[in-house]
């Protein structure tokens, strides 16, 4: 083992002085931000915070606030190691963000008394009680807030973007009276953060492909007060595609201060070093091994890369502490490009989960009569934003694409269209679909609406009521009619209060039922298959009427007892054809011009009859006091019916406290 390290050592050491050896004079360059590059990261975790305290908190009760200042969405766990001696002490945490947050919590314990009060975000944190808190802008007004409702805080700690953060729940962090936040706090009792850099620079010379690149890391803490201070790091390599990498040639320049001592984990096979103080390689178990003078400002670093004939700074990063870093690249591979990687950014699947919960917590879809509707507000979205691009919302059947109307994702369909699938005949199923760029992966979100209760009037020309149905009555022949409620509501009882047949040729409409009784002995009862279907059938009799086709209109109530709405009433109503059969159509031996002339004629007396019609229609109804319906004259050709008594299922989007 010894043998190896100390080959180790000696290559690098080597390397280092072949590269002292030919300092070259490279042209002075100017460092420019790494906007979008997904290739080369830096992470590092650390417990100092932009702010915090500690104080001793209120009597029974644990209390951890934190507070992010944010720029933009942010995705980040919370994981909770709990001490034993803490099991069964209560514990709050107050959060909030300067933008939206998502907070997943991990926690090993779930015995824990645990609750959340947040504001600006939302958090999945499995057995917890969770509370939505008015959001505030600063992290002072929070404090303060917390201070208020508990009587005290426990700890605070303001941080910027993390993407995780580690939580030792339970210990006795302090007995301060007051918790007094003080700037770049150190939180190591109990919180470790990590972050993902966003200041990473480069300074690419012009020209392409670059062989060599050197990667530089300023770790910019100041110096422990005795002792050595030790940072792990580790360099990630990953390929985009294929499979095996050939590396560029790779220079790592790690920069702080003396008494720091880098402990290298895992690293590539061909990386070359230089770097301060002392380091020590683990994989190989080495001893520390001392490092090299490195100048303490941007361009003697710069310099001491060009310096070792390294020209491409492909990162230049500040980090302002770190008890940990990993550099992260991902590098265009040789060999087989089988395996592809081409993974979306980090976290795609709970991400993913994210969204759905997002969209379904917004209920963009709504059920009507025989449509189904979408809008959904962008604005709902637009916590995405910074990460993800919406370039199409559908519905399951991929032709059914939403419309952007500027403000909303918008779609109408039928519900036979679109697959939408409607079961028991009430309940409306489909799936938004999302495309979001970056992410290859489509996002579906399964919704369902419940349609709103309606009566349907269907009339039958045979009993078993199944064949087509029809809106013609032929005289001196039965007709079966159904009367049906849709309705979600499995309890829900239905009566045939009573029907009438308004017809034009007589002064009063003919009773069918009233009372829930048959009121002629040409109606009869039939046995209906479900408590919420009535059927009936009855015979339409005339003696000696001169008119072969007649209009006319049924008219039902129905007693309805459910238990969203309890008892009420509907009303049906259905345009249709009286035929007699017995009176032929004279008219095949007529002239063009009497045709015209009995049209237009005909179209009159239709007029007067429709007028007619009306009045007596409005009369029997105010007579047979019935409630209050729609004064609207009876809809046509759908055959039905009073206006849907809503229960559409849309609420308003709610994008701002959602947990
Ligand atoms: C929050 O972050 C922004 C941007 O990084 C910074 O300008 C601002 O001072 C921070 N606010 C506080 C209270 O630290
Ligand atoms: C919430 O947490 C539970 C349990 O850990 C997990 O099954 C679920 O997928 C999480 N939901 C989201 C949206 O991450
Ligand atoms: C877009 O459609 C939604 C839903 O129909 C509507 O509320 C909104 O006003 C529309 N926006 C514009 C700009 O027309």
């Amino acid at each position: 083992m010894k043998m190896v390290w100390h080959l180790a050592g000696l290559l690098l050491a080597s390397g280092a002085m072949i590269l002292s050896a030919s300092p070259a004079t490279m042209p002075s360059c100017t460092l420019q931000p790494l906007t979008e590059n997904r290739d080369t990261k830096v992470l590092y975790t650390t417990s100092k915070v932009t702010s915090g305290c500690t104080s001793r908190g209120p009597e029974d009760l644990d209390v951890h606030v934190l507070y992010l200042n944010t720029s933009k969405l942010s995705i980040l766990q919370l994981n909770l190691n709990v001490a034993a001696a803490a099991r069964n002490r209560k514990t709050v945490f107050v959060l909030n963000s300067a933008t939206y947050a998502f907070w997943k919590v991990n926690m090993e314990d779930h015995q824990l008394p645990l609750s959340f009060a947040v504001s600006n975000g939302h958090i999945n944190a499995t057995g917890a009680e969770i509370n939505s808190i008015k959001p505030t802008s600063s992290s002072h007004d929070l404090l303060a807030w917390a201070k208020a409702e508990y009587g005290g805080v426990s700890s605070f700690a303001e941080l910027e973007t993390p993407e995780s953060i580690n939580f030792h729940v339970g210990k006795v962090l302090s007995s301060n009276e007051d918790c007094v936040p003080g700037r770049d706090f150190d939180a190591k009792q109990y919180l470790e953060a990590s972050f993902a850099s966003h200041n990473i620079r480069s300074c690419l010379p012009p020209g392409g492909h670059h062989e060599k690149e050197a990667h530089i890391l300023w770790l910019k803490q100041p110096p422990p007060e005795s002792g050595k201070q030790e940072v792990g790091v580790d360099i990630k390599v990953t390929c985009r595609a294929g499979t095996s990498a050939t590396l560029p040639e790779m220079l790592l320049v790690l920069k702080s201060h003396d008494r720091l001592l880098w402990s290298f984990g895992q690293m590539p096979g061909t990386i070359k070093l230089a770097v301060s103080g002392k380091y020590s390689l683990k994989m190989f178990n080495s001893p520390e091994l001392e490092g090299e003078q490195l100048p303490a400002s941007e361009e003697g670093l710069i310099q001491a890369a060009h310096g070792k004939d390294f020209a491409s700074i492909a990162s230049f990063t500040e980090v302002p502490s770190a008890k940990s870093l990993t550099l992260e690249l991902v590098q265009d591979c040789v060999g087989s490009t089988k395996q592809a990687v081409s993974k979306p950014p980090t976290e795609a699947p709970s991400l993913i989960k994210m969204i759905q919960n997002l969209v379904t917590e917004c209920q963009p879809w709504r059920c009507l009569d025989n449509t189904m509707e979408i809008a959904l507000p962008k604005d709902s979205l637009k916590h995405l934003q910074s990460l993800l691009q919406v370039s199409e919302v559908t519905l399951q059947d991929a032709s059914c694409k939403t419309t952007d109307n500027s403000t909303h994702f918008v779609l109408k369909s039928l519900l036979e269209s679109c697959s939408t699938a409607v079961e028991g005949g009430v309940l409306a199923k489909n799936k938004l679909v999302f495309s979001l760029a970056p992410l290859t992966e489509k996002v579906t979100v399964p919704f369902e609406c419940t349609l709103p209760e309606k009566v349907f009037l269907q009339l039958y020309p045979t009993p078993d009521f199944s064949s087509t149905q029809t809106t013609v009555i032929r005289v001196n022949e039965a007709i079966y009619v159904q009367l049906s409620l849709r309705t979600a509501n499995k309890e829900a009882e239905v009566e045939v209060e009573d029907c009438s047949l308004y017809t034009s040729h007589q002064a009063s409409p003919q009773l069918l039922i009233s009372s829930r009784k048959p009121q002629s002995y040409a109606v009869k009862f039939l046995t209906s298959p479900s408590p919420k279907i009535h059927r009936f059938s009855f015979v339409y009799k005339v003696a000696g009427e001169q008119w072969s086709v007649a209009p006319a209109t049924l008219v039902c109530r129905l007693w309805v007892n459910s238990e969203s709405q309890g008892p009420h009433e509907f009303e049906s109503v259905l345009e249709v054809t009286l035929k007699n059969p017995n009176i032929p159509i004279r008219g095949q031996e007529l002239k063009i011009g009497t045709v015209l002339g009995i049209t237009f004629g005909a179209f009159l007396i239709g007029v007067l009859l429709t007028g007619a019609l009306w009045y007596i229609y409005s009369h029997t109804r105010s007579t047979a006091k019935r409630p209050p319906v729609s004064a609207d004259p009876p809809a046509s050709e759908s055959g039905s019916t009073n206006p849907s008594i809503g229960s559409t299922q849309s609420t308003p989007c709610s994008t701002s406290s959602m947990a």
